[in-house]
Formats: C-alpha cells, sequence, structure tokens
C-alpha cells in the first residue's frame, strides 16, 4: 500500500537521489510524517522573518499579483520565491472540487444537532477530503445569522442565534485547520438575504451588529483561530464590504486581532485603492480591481502605501509558511478520496440533525413488525435531495434517497410504494398547449425597448436547461419577453408555474395586461408560481419578461390544479398502512443567488392534503433551510420532520428515525414561522422605496458603470427569531430550540450562584449546575439549554438570550449532572455610548429547558 510516507519519499527521492541516501531520508520523515497532516504551527518571529524576507525580494508589480485570485479558485504563483498556487473550493457541505466528494448534513443542519463535536467531526472530515483532493483553502464555513425564512442561503449557514453559531463554529474551524487546511469563515458582514446580492446595502446598528451579526465571526478569529475571512457581496451601511473600514480594520484586524487572509467574495470587489486601502487582502476570483492598472500609480503617488500591499503578502506568505504550504505536497494520501470513515460521520450528522416536530398519538415510530406497506411519495422521495443549491452544491457519491433509505431499514417483510405525487416541471411545461404558440420577442438591452428579434416556439422559454448553475438559455446581455395565449378547457383554478433558475435571473409575469404577483412579496424569490381562476373556455393572453442571469433557464406553463396530484398517489396512499410524503425545497427551488418563496414548491400543499386524507398514518418529512407555510395542512397529518438538507446518509437517517432505530433529537436552530407576514424582520425585508442610491465605479481599463444600490433597514434590531417571540409574548408555530423525542426528560436541581461581582466573571465565570433524567423507556439526547434574562436592565434587552446549552445522552431512568460556564458576555450588552460590551449590575434570570419557550427552572443571580 502506498503510505504516507513512502508518498513523501519518493516524490523527493525520484527526482533527486537514491538508494542510501532515500533509506535515510525514509528514517527522518518517520519521525515528522505525523506532522505534515497537523495542524499549522502558530506564527513566531522566524516565520514573520522568512515570510518578510520573501516578501522582500519581490517587485511591486509582483506583490499586486499576489493579492488578486487566478483561474477562478487559485492564488497566483511566484516560482521565483519557491511560491506555488494554492488551491480553493467550496464548502458548507462537501468538498466540491469538482467531481463526488463526501456531502455532509451542513449549515442549517448541523446547528440543528446542537453538538459542538460532530461539527468538529464533520470539520475533520471536510479537512480529509480536501487534503485529499488538493485543496489549501476550504472556502466555508458560513455563519451569517438565518434572519428570514425567505433567505435563499439560510441552509448554508447556521441557525438565527450567535451564541450557537458561535459555539459551532470553532470547532468546525479547529476540524478543518486540524488537518492542515485553511478553513474560511464567511460572509463577513450582514449577509442575511440573497435579494439582489451584490447591490443591496444592510443597514444595522453598532448594538445589533455587535450583539447579533458578529459574534460568530468573533469567536471564528479568537477562539477558533481561522485563518482567512471571506468577505460578503452586500454593502454595510453604505460601503461595501470588501471596501469597510469600520468591519475590516477596525473590528477585524484591529479589536480582534487577525492575522490571517481576508478575501473578496467572487466579484465582489469594487475600488481599486478602497479595498486596497481598507483591509482586503486577495481580490477572488480574479484581480479586476486589485491590479497594477488599479494600484501601481496609486502607490507611487502615496494614496496606497507600498507597506499596505506588503501586509497583504505577507499575511498570504505567513499563513502558506504555518501551514507548511512550501514543505510538504498539499496533495495528502494518508486520506482518502472516497472515505467510509466520513460516510459515518455524514450519516450521524444526519441522525442528529432531523427534527421531530409533531408526533400526534404517537405514530412515530413505526414498528416494522406491524407495518406490512408504506407508501413513499412526493417529490423529494426520489433522488436523494443532499443540499440546496449554488456555490455549496456537492457531488454525492451515492446519495441515499428517503425512499431507498426506508426500503432498506424497512427490511424485505415491508412492502414498499413509491409515486412521486405531483409531474415534473418539464412534464407540465410539455403539456401546456398554447394557442397558436408562443411568441419569443429577444431584446438586446436589459428595458425591453427597441425592436426585438423575433421568432415563434411551441413552449415558453428553454426549460430544463441551466440546471444548478450548468449553463442554460438566453443571451449575455439580452433579455425576452414571452408571450401566448391560453384557452381554459374546464373551469376553476389554474396554476402558472415558472422553471426559473441561475443567479441573478427574474421573470415578470402577466395575464391579460395585469402584472401577477405572489402573495405576500416575491421580489428575487426563485421558481415562483400564481394562480388564476379562469372560466371555461376562457381564453387569457399571458406574457412574461425574462431577464437571464449566470447559468439561467425559464419554463413557463399552466396546469389545472385539481388534477395536478397524480391519482396512482392517492391510490397507493389508500392501501398502505402508513405513507410517507417527501415534500420540501431541492438545490432548484431554494439557492444561493437568489431568495426563496414561504410557501412549498408548486402543488405540494395540494399533494400532503390529498394523502392525509386517503391515510390517517401520513408522515410528512419536510426538506429546506427551516420554515414554511405549513397551514394547509398541518393539523390534517400526525407526524412531520424537518430534515433539512441531510446530506447523502439523508435518507438511512430518515429512516431510522421513522422506525425507531434511532431517536429523534435534534432541535430547532430557527424558530418555524406560521406564515412569512408574522416573522419580525418582514416588514424590514425590502429595501425602503424611494430610497436607492447611486453608485459610480471604475474598474481600472473598463468605462465607469453606475449601481443602484437599494437600502435595506434592518430596524428589527436584535429582535430576531426567539428574541423577538419571547419578548412579545406572543408564540410562533415552533419555537426555537424545540424538538420532540420517543422518550421524555426532566430537568431538576438548578443550581448558581445567587450574587456574583461584575469584575469576577472575568475571565471565569460562573458555574451553573443541574441534572436531567431521561424519565422515558427508550434511550435518547436530550439539549439542555440555559437562557439569561436581565430583568433590571437599563438598556432595552430581548427577553432572553441563549448562553450555554449541552446535549446529553441518557439511557432510560438515567440522570446526568451538568455543569455550565457562564462568562462576563453572557451577562453583558454592546453599549453603544461607551462602545463596548457592559454589564449593568443588578438582577439577572438563568433559565434552563429545552426550547426557548420551555424552561421549566429558573434561578435569580444579583451582579454587583
Ligand atoms: C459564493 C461564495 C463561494 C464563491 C466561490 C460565491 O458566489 O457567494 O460563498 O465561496 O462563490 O464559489
Amino acid at each position: 500500500m502506498k503510505t504516507l510516507k513512502n508518498y513523501a519519499v519518493q516524490s523527493i527521492c525520484r527526482p533527486v537521489v537514491t538508494g542510501l541516501v532515500c533509506a535515510l531520508l525514509a528514517g527522518f520523515l518517520a519521525a515528522s510524517v505525523a506532522a505534515w497532516a497537523q495542524a499549522p504551527v502558530p506564527d513566531s518571529p522566524e516565520i514573520e522573518a522568512k515570510a518578510r524576507a520573501m516578501v522582500a525580494k519581490l517587485s511591486l508589480e509582483q506583490k499586486i499579483e499576489l493579492i488578486g485570485g487566478v483561474d477562478s479558485m487559485y492564488t497566483h504563483a511566484i516560482p521565483a520565491i519557491g511560491l506555488p498556487r494554492f488551491k480553493m473550493s467550496d464548502a458548507s457541505v462537501g468538498v466540491r472540487t469538482w467531481g463526488p466528494t463526501t456531502a455532509y448534513a451542513g449549515g442549517v443542519a448541523l446547528a440543528a444537532s446542537w453538538d459542538p463535536e460532530l461539527a468538529r467531526r464533520i470539520g475533520e472530515g471536510l479537512g480529509k477530503d480536501a487534503r485529499a483532493r488538493n485543496v489549501n483553502f476550504l472556502l466555508g464555513p458560513g455563519v451569517n445569522i438565518a434572519r428570514s425564512p425567505i433567505a435563499g442561503r439560510n441552509f448554508e449557514y447556521l441557525s438565527e442565534d450567535p451564541f450557537l453559531n458561535a459555539t459551532i463554529v470553532v470547532p468546525y474551524i479547529q476540524g478543518v485547520q486540524s488537518q492542515g487546511v485553511i478553513a474560511t469563515v464567511k460572509h463577513y458582514a450582514l449577509n442575511s438575504q440573497e435579494y439582489n446580492r451584490h447591490n443591496v446595502d444592510s443597514e444595522a446598528d453598532e448594538r445589533t451588529m455587535r450583539e447579533l451579526y458578529l459574534p460568530a465571526f468573533e469567536a471564528a478569529v479568537k477562539q477558533g483561530h481561522v485563518d482567512a475571512v471571506m468577505n460578503s457581496y452586500n454593502l454595510i451601511n453604505g460601503i461595501h464590504a470588501t471596501q469597510n473600514e469600520f468591519l475590516n480594520l477596525k473590528v477585524l484586524k484591529g479589536e480582534w486581532g487577525f492575522q490571517g487572509i481576508l478575501m473578496s467574495d467572487w466579484d465582489s470587489t469594487y475600488d481599486s485603492v478602497g479595498a486596497a486601502n481598507n483591509g482586503l487582502d486577495l481580490e477572488m476570483p480574479s484581480p479586476r480591481f486589485m491590479n497594477a492598472a488599479g494600484l501601481v500609480d496609486a502607490v507611487k503617488a502615496g494614496t496606497v502605501k507600498e507597506a499596505t500591499i506588503d501586509d497583504k503578502v505577507v499575511r498570504l506568505l505567513r499563513t502558506a509558511l504555518r501551514y507548511g504550504f512550501m514543505d510538504r505536497p498539499q496533495f495528502d494520501p494518508a486520506d482518502s478520496t472516497y472515505s467510509v470513515a466520513d460516510r459515518a460521520i455524514a450519516l450521524d450528522g444526519a441522525l442528529e440533525s432531523i427534527t421531530l416536530l409533531k408526533n400526534e398519538g404517537g405514530v412515530l415510530p413505526l414498528d416494522p413488525g406491524k407495518i406490512k406497506t408504506i407508501a413513499i411519495i412526493g417529490p423529494n422521495a426520489w433522488p436523494a435531495v443532499t443540499g440546496g443549491g449554488g456555490s455549496s452544491d456537492a457531488l454525492a457519491f451515492e446519495p441515499v434517497s428517503t425512499l431507498t433509505g426506508i426500503a432498506n431499514v424497512a427490511g424485505p417483510n415491508v412492502h414498499v410504494l413509491y409515486s412521486r405525487g405531483l409531474p415534473e416541471i418539464t412534464d407540465v411545461l410539455r403539456r401546456t398547449h398554447w394557442d397558436g404558440g408562443v411568441t419569443v420577442a429577444t431584446y438586446a438591452g436589459k428595458d425591453f425597448s427597441g425592436t426585438p428579434e423575433t421568432a415563434t416556439s411551441p413552449m415558453f422559454g428553454n426549460p430544463g436547461q441551466g440546471r444548478r448553475g450548468q449553463g442554460g438559455t438566453g443571451m449575455p446581455g439580452h433579455v425576452i419577453r414571452y408571450s401566448a395565449s391560453y384557452r381554459a378547457v374546464k373551469a376553476g383554478k389554474y396554476l402558472v408555474l415558472t422553471d426559473v433558475g441561475g443567479w441573478g435571473t427574474s421573470v415578470k409575469v402577466s395575464a391579460d395586461g395585469k402584472e401577477l404577483e405572489t402573495p405576500p412579496h416575491a421580489e428575487g424569490q426563485i421558481a415562483p408560481f400564481w394562480t388564476l381562476d379562469l372560466k371555461e373556455g376562457q381564453t387569457v393572453k399571458v406574457q412574461a419578461d425574462y431577464v437571464p442571469g449566470w447559468g439561467a433557464r425559464f419554463g413557463l406553463g399552466i396546469a389545472y390544479a385539481p388534477e395536478l396530484v397524480m391519482g396512482e398517489a392517492t391510490e397507493l396512499a389508500k392501501i398502505a398502512d402508513a405513507v410517507v410524503v417527501a415534500v420540501g425545497f431541492t438545490g432548484e427551488t431554494e439557492s444561493e443567488g437568489s431568495d426563496r418563496t414561504f410557501e412549498l414548491p408548486w402543488g405540494q400543499d395540494a399533494l400532503i392534503e390529498a394523502i392525509a386524507a386517503a391515510n390517517a398514518h401520513t408522515i410528512v418529512t419536510l426538506t429546506g433551510g427551516v420554515g414554511a407555510d405549513t397551514r394547509g395542512w398541518l393539523d390534517k397529518v400526525p407526524a412531520l420532520l424537518d430534515v433539512y438538507y441531510p446530506g447523502q446518509e439523508g435518507g438511512t437517517a430518515i429512516a431510522d428515525v421513522i422506525f425507531g432505530k434511532h431517536n429523534p433529537e435534534g432541535k430547532l436552530p430557527v424558530s418555524f414561522d406560521r406564515s412569512w407576514e408574522e416573522d419580525p424582520s418582514y416588514a424590514y425585508y425590502y429595501p425602503v422605496k424611494g430610497a436607492d442610491t447611486s453608485l459610480h465605479v471604475t474598474e481600472p481599463g473598463k468605462p465607469a458603470v453606475d449601481y443602484v444600490i437599494p437600502h435595506v433597514k434592518y430596524d428589527d434590531k436584535l429582535m430576531v427569531g426567539y428574541r423577538y417571540w419571547t419578548t412579545t409574548g406572543k408564540y410562533p408555530l415552533y419555537p426555537f430550540g424545540f424538538g420532540l423525542s420517543y422518550t421524555k426528560f426532566s430537568f431538576s436541581n438548578l443550581q448558581a450562584p445567587a450574587l456574583a461581582q461584575a469584575a469576577l466573571l472575568i475571565p471565569n465565570g460562573i458555574a451553573v449546575g443541574f441534572d436531567v433524567t431521561n424519565t422515558g423507556s427508550v434511550a435518547g439526547a436530550e439539549v439542555a439549554q440555559l437562557y439569561v434574562s436581565d430583568p433590571s436592565a437599563k438598556a432595552t434587552r430581548p427577553e432572553r438570550e441563549l448562553k450555554g446549552f449541552q446535549k446529553v445522552r441518557l439511557a432510560p431512568g438515567e440522570t446526568k449532572h451538568v455543569t455550565l460556564n457562564l462568562d462576563a458576555r453572557a451577562f453583558s450588552y454592546w453599549d453603544e455610548a461607551k462602545h463596548n460590551w457592559t454589564i449593568d449590575p443588578g438582577k439577572f434570570v438563568i433559565r434552563l429547558g429545552d426550547s426557548s419557550e420551555n424552561t421549566p427552572l429558573a434561578a435569580e443571580l444579583t451582579i454587583k
């Protein structure tokens, strides 16, 4: 077998020396090989000196070359100083460079596990997968706050709570970096929506930023010692992230002491001098602004100091030296490309995250001895839905679908029936009969003006192309207007359906000249659909204005709503002992680059209702980045499992939970709303109307471009998720931290000091102890959650905030004592006047429970 040691010896020996020398070298490497796969060494005066000596050998032009990426996913090489190029790869759920990989339960699913040790194992797994693919930088994790359920990248991020995010992200980063791979925490900062993501300005006050949107980044830097940070696309308080002095220089590099590499998101840089002077170290994927044309004269004129450029290069070199990138191959054959060990981690991730939200009458777990026939129905039943869309989309080796997982776990004695339940969108499009065909008018330019090129076609658009960003319909710089007539054969409700995808794509649809609106807001959302009420024989003129984006696709069709659900599905449901309806989002309906609907994708509400009417034992599994409109069907089904995006082993984990081989233990990392309108961010999500400003951008060597900047005011401030629900006394559908189990737990014996001195809380904090007991009859895991309230605070504070938690595994009847530490930060808020964290002395309440709404134990504490 080819061992790491042999590989290393051969790769050095082959071209250089032979025989005895190689044997000596092998001996030496045997002693040092362990260090190769290990974590980076800390910075030292030697490393600093070496990095500076390398920089001293470079011309200004060479240095500038090093602060821009190349070939989309690499840093620049300068062979003259022995510097190779370094490879990057996305990220959140698997190492997708390019080809199959292990796809883990990433992002929001990982947060739903509430298990920092799992985060560490997934981080290590990703690190090993990266080494096996020669990757130096992993472009994750993403830690932005899940502020709104429609935000397109929630599934890649973690949760609505900064403490949970911080607690998960630290071991994750340590796990990745322990394998000799740089983790890149992203997207810094306030990137909590995909709506117009390149131009949108996220406006928040400093306290909101410090208390909600920055702590996970702070923990990543100060505790996780992350070595790379990625700026976001959006502007923050009027300034793009990549040139935001406050975020990059004052906070990240100043207060937090970040010594690593601050890179841009892909094409998120807007100014050469602005970026260079305000902290950006590396422009990705290519130097459009931080290049010689943009910076050489600026350095000569003194508007950018050469020392500023040197610092960026030193950061790259220092990090590379600390990781040993110049001394060892990054490709590590000790790590397998296909790893059985990583498959096991992926399974644990899915098992730990799947969250049981409803289980009326104890319908779950199903008894495989009693179930003779089970029907698996729905668009998400097969094939497996492992992750959302966009740059995190990792192609899993052998993804296990819900259908195959259930069939495997149920075993040969259970009869398994399957129906998709709804047609594929492409079937609907193909079957839509447009009277006289579709007129296609292609316009050069964005505003549908001028004389178009026209043609006719039997179909709207070029559907099915460009899935998951792989090319597609439309010509760059062109927009397309489709128009046609549709005649209703029957009276009733019709759904107007789109197949829209790709980043930066948009579509407006009108019927008889009236623009259709998806309720309640639909700007920038992926795959919207509309309803029309038509009379028998009525003809409606439909027009779609389509603006293609990158990897775009488009199709439009009409379906008669009462006939959408496939008859075979309800027939199967009738004869089965139980039904699993697998619904929710996929990479095509929830993806980077767009927001998503709060409503489930078209037809799914009707499908659940039809199946629930046919079978009383209907279990719904919901895929997605948390939250969907369940109002049409939730009271009609006895069981609901939120499976998030469970990664490649999702189907097995879902089956294990359904058949009780695994007791569900996931807890909601995001409050689950009843409706989008009741979400606290609803009123503040879209830009303030009429407040757009214009941004003049000059890319060196190109004509200037004016961008329209919409301004989103984060006036929900700290009232995000459970902070809002607990402060207002209102109740979401399912609260943050909630998740059912097949057993019961109780909390007792809460012990906390009654008095503490504020100064003494730094740095050691106080210990809070309690007991957790499994009072039921099966083994299970509970997440004990500690919330802190500050009722005597002079400042307005959320009613409670999560400041500690612990997952506890217990056998039936078993009790475990848990001690959690609350440090000074647990009691502090950001004082805007002092620009610092402050403890307001007085009364505090520590609450212990199993969700943000259910905290049966409380202890009072006075801080002097
Ligand atoms: C995404 C990043 C990603 C990068 C490289 C961007 O579009 O926003 O999260 O790391 O592409 O793929």
